[in-house]
């Protein structure tokens, strides 16, 4: 009878400790939304791209990518923390951001759509370069 209340206790104690464990899991990291807002970044990286593939690199076209790209990469360091080095992180996705402010400086300037490929392909180099440290 001891034993049978013993094994109840513990299997009792472990469902408990299971379901706080996926509680902590889950509130530190949301990876729906970590892998939701990188899946974003590529759609919109996608949409430029296909656009420039189109011969086509006006502003109209482009910024709302742009913009969204910005929003999205204000909030990076929000969505991933805590990451193994959160300061390199920031930085990196400061990074992401200039170049952005880049990108967006180059359509519509006029200098043409070879500027704005030369710009987009600055953002990616800033993607690859977060990948390489923290994927
Ligand atoms: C500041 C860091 C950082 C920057 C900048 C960054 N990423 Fe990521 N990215 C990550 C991390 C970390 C992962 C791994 C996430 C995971 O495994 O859930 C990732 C994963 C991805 C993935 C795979 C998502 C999945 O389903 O697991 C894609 C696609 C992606 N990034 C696209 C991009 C693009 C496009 C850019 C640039 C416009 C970019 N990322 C910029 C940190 C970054």
């Amino acid at each position: 009878m001891r034993q049978f209340f013993l094994l109840a206790l513990g299997f009792v104690i472990g469902i408990f400790a299971a379901v706080s464990l996926y509680a902590a899991w889950q509130s530190r990291q949301p990876p729906n939304v970590q892998a939701g807002s990188m899946a974003l970044l590529s759609y919109h990286v996608g949409g430029i791209k296909a656009a420039l593939d189109g011969g086509r690199c006006d502003r109209g076209t482009l910024q709302p990518h742009v913009a969204s790209m910005q929003a999205l990469a204000g909030q990076l360091g929000p969505i991933f923390a805590p990451t193994g080095d959160d300061a390199q992180f920031g930085e990196r996705a400061v990074a992401l951001r200039e170049a952005l402010a880049g990108l967006d400086a180059d359509i519509g300037s006029g200098r043409g759509c070879a500027a704005v490929g030369e710009a987009v392909a600055a953002v990616g180099e800033t993607c690859s370069g977060c990948h390489r440290a923290f994927r």
